[in-house]
C-alpha cells in the first residue's frame, strides 16, 4: 500500500487523474472500475478536461461500476447510473457498450450478480479499480462485517452509511436499504487499486485501513493484502497516518517505481 499525500482536494483529483490517464495511455483498452459519491468528482472533472483538451481517448475503455442501489431505475436522480452519464459519461468519448453497472432493478438480482462477475472476466478482468472510502471503513458497499473473499451480491446497507448519503435524498428515509455491490474479493482481483479520500472525516478510516489490523470491520484494511494499491488522500484525510507512512510521490515516478 502506498499513500500519497497531497495538499488538497483538487492535488488529489489531479494526481489520481494522471494516474488513470497513464494507465489509459499504456493500454487504451483499459479496463476501468469506477467509483461514485462526492471524493471521485475532481478525478472525472479532471479525466473530462484532458479528454477535451488534450485529446485522452476512452473508445476503447472498458468500465465497470463498483454498485448500484437496489431499486432505483437508471434514470432515478440518484441512481448511481444517472451519477455517472451526469458526471463522466456523457462528457467523454467511451463507447456505452463497453459501459457496465450493476442493474439495481434486476428482476433476479442474484442470477444479475453471476452475470456481472463473468462480464468482469470476459472483458479479461479490471486492470485498475477506483475506490472511495465509508467513513465506517467500506470500500463499494461491502460494510463492516463482510467476507473477505466475497464477491458482487446484495448487501444490507448500514444506518451510518444511509446517514452519510441522506444528503442526496430529499428525506433519509428515502435512501434505499440494499445495493448491489463488487465483493471485496472481486475489488481484490483488480491489477491495481487507486482509493481516494479526502476531507477530516475519513481521516479515522484511512487509518484504520491503512494502519490497523487486517479485519472484516475494517474492509478497506484488506488494501494492505494488494500489490499494487495506492492510497491517494489530501492532507486532512491523512492526518491521522503516523509519519513513517507518508510519502508524496508524482504519478510519473510510481510508473517507474520498482516492485
Ligand atoms: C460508491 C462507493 C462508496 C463510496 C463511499 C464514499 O460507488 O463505492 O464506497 O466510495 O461511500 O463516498 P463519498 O465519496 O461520497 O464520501
Amino acid at each position: 500500500m502506498l499513500a500519497i499525500v497531497k495538499d488538497d482536494y483538487d492535488a488529489m483529483s489531479a494526481e489520481a487523474a494522471s494516474l488513470v490517464a497513464d494507465r489509459m495511455q499504456k493500454k487504451p483498452n483499459l479496463v476501468l472500475g469506477l467509483a461514485t459519491g462526492s471524493t471521485p468528482l475532481g478525478l472525472y472533472r479532471e479525466l473530462i478536461r484532458l479528454h477535451r483538451d488534450e485529446g485522452l481517448d476512452f473508445s476503447k475503455v472498458t468500465t465497470f461500476n463498483l454498485d448500484e442501489y437496489v431499486g432505483l431505475p437508471p434514470n432515478h436522480e440518484q441512481s448511481y447510473r444517472r451519477f455517472m452519464g451526469d458526471n463522466l459519461f456523457s462528457q467523454v468519448n467511451l463507447d456505452p457498450r463497453f459501459v457496465f453497472l450493476p442493474n439495481g432493478m434486476a428482476n433476479d438480482i442474484e442470477a444479475h450478480c453471476d452475470w456481472y462477475e463473468q462480464q468482469i472476466g470476459a472483458a479479461g478482468g479490471i486492470d485498475l479499480q477506483v475506490l472511495g472510502i465509508g467513513s465506517n471503513g467500506h470500500i463499494a458497499f461491502n460494510e463492516p462485517g463482510s467476507s473477505l473473499g466475497s464477491r458482487t451480491r446484495v448487501k444490507t446497507l448500514t444506518r451510518e452509511t444511509r446517514e452519510d448519503n441522506a444528503r442526496f435524498f430529499a428525506s433519509p428515509d428515502e435512501v434505499p436499504r440494499y445495493a448491489i455491490t463488487m465483493g471485496i474479493g472481486t475489488i481484490m482481483e483488480a491489477r491495481e487499486l487507486i482509493l481516494l479520500a479526502t476531507g477530516e472525516n475519513k481521516a479515522d478510516a484511512v487509518r484504520a485501513a491503512s494502519e490497523g489490523p487486517l479485519t472484516a470491520m475494517v474492509p478497506a484494511s484488506m488494501l494492505q493484502m494488494h500489490r499494487k494499491a495506492y492510497v491517494i488522500l489530501d492532507r486532512a484525510a491523512a492526518s491521522k497516518l503516523s509519519g513513517e507512512y507518508v510519502h508524496t510521490y508524482h504519478a510519473a515516478s510510481l510508473v517507474r517505481r520498482p516492485r
